[in-house]
């Protein structure tokens, strides 16, 4: 298995540890979460009481296939803990989020948890936002408007396609990745993004967690908002 691989099934791994009977858990959407997935299907087989809310259509199936017992947002909104992957994270632990294109149910489901935990190989973590294109999901109606409204703020947003015709993501809309030179103040932009008509929801997520595990090479770090500078937590 590659090194990567290897530290995402670490990270979903190290994150089941946290889950109890009779929690709710909001599962996010990823590679990493896949992982975690698996690790949690082998613990309900093992007798662990817990339900799952997913935050995606593929989280949806896969969940499924592990026989993880699922739920949603209209029989429950009380959800104990969310599990999430990233695609960036920051010293403050800002999230850049939406490289799989579920940036708005990951949003809604981490949001309505009493914790969001986020799991991660050592690749994710930066010194700053923005290398990664920031997925910025739009109305599919008029999008053209909206990208040039998203472009006049100093970024290159492309329309995200697959296999030749626009992505489609599990609301229906479009997913434009934004390539700002880097992000430097993430809360206003996101803020701004949110002011233009047509956006639906940015992939910044400013303020949502206190803790994320990374694992770099086989190594499990736990990175909390205290000592969010990338220090060793324990
Ligand atoms: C999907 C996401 C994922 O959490 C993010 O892309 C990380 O994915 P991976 O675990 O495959 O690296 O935001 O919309």
């Amino acid at each position: 298995m590659l090194n990567k691989d290897n530290d995402k099934q670490l990270a979903g791994k190290e994150a089941v540890k946290l889950v109890k009977d009779g929690m709710t858990i909001g599962l996010g959407s990823g590679s990493t979460v896949n992982w975690l997935l698996q690790a949690l299907g082998e613990r309900v087989q093992a007798g662990l009481q817990i339900k799952g809310i997913p935050s995606s259509r593929k989280t949806e199936r896969l969940a499924k296939e592990h026989g993880i017992p699922l739920t949603d947002l209209s029989e429950t909104t009380q959800i104990d803990i969310a599990i999430d992957g990233a695609d960036e994270i920051s010293p403050d632990l800002t999230l850049l989020k939406g490289g799989g294109g579920s940036l708005v149910r990951e949003k809604i489901v981490d949001v309505a948890a009493n914790e969001l935990i986020i799991i991660a190989d050592g690749s994710k973590v930066v010194s700053q936002l923005g290398e990664f294109p920031l997925p910025v999901e739009v109305l599919p109606f008029g999008w053209e408007v909206t990208e040039a409204n998203i472009a006049a703020l100093d970024c290159t947003p492309t329309l995200r396609k697959e296999k030749n015709s626009p992505f489609i993501s599990d609301n229906g809309n479009y997913i434009l990745d934004c390539k700002f030179p880097s992000i430097k103040q993430p809360r206003e932009l996101h803020e701004q993004l949110k002011l233009i008509v047509g956006v639906v929801e940015t992939g910044l997520f400013c303020d949502m967690t206190e803790k994320v595990i990374v694992v770099k090479n086989g190594q499990i770090e736990w990175l909390t908002k205290k000592d969010a500078r990338g220090n060793k937590n324990e």
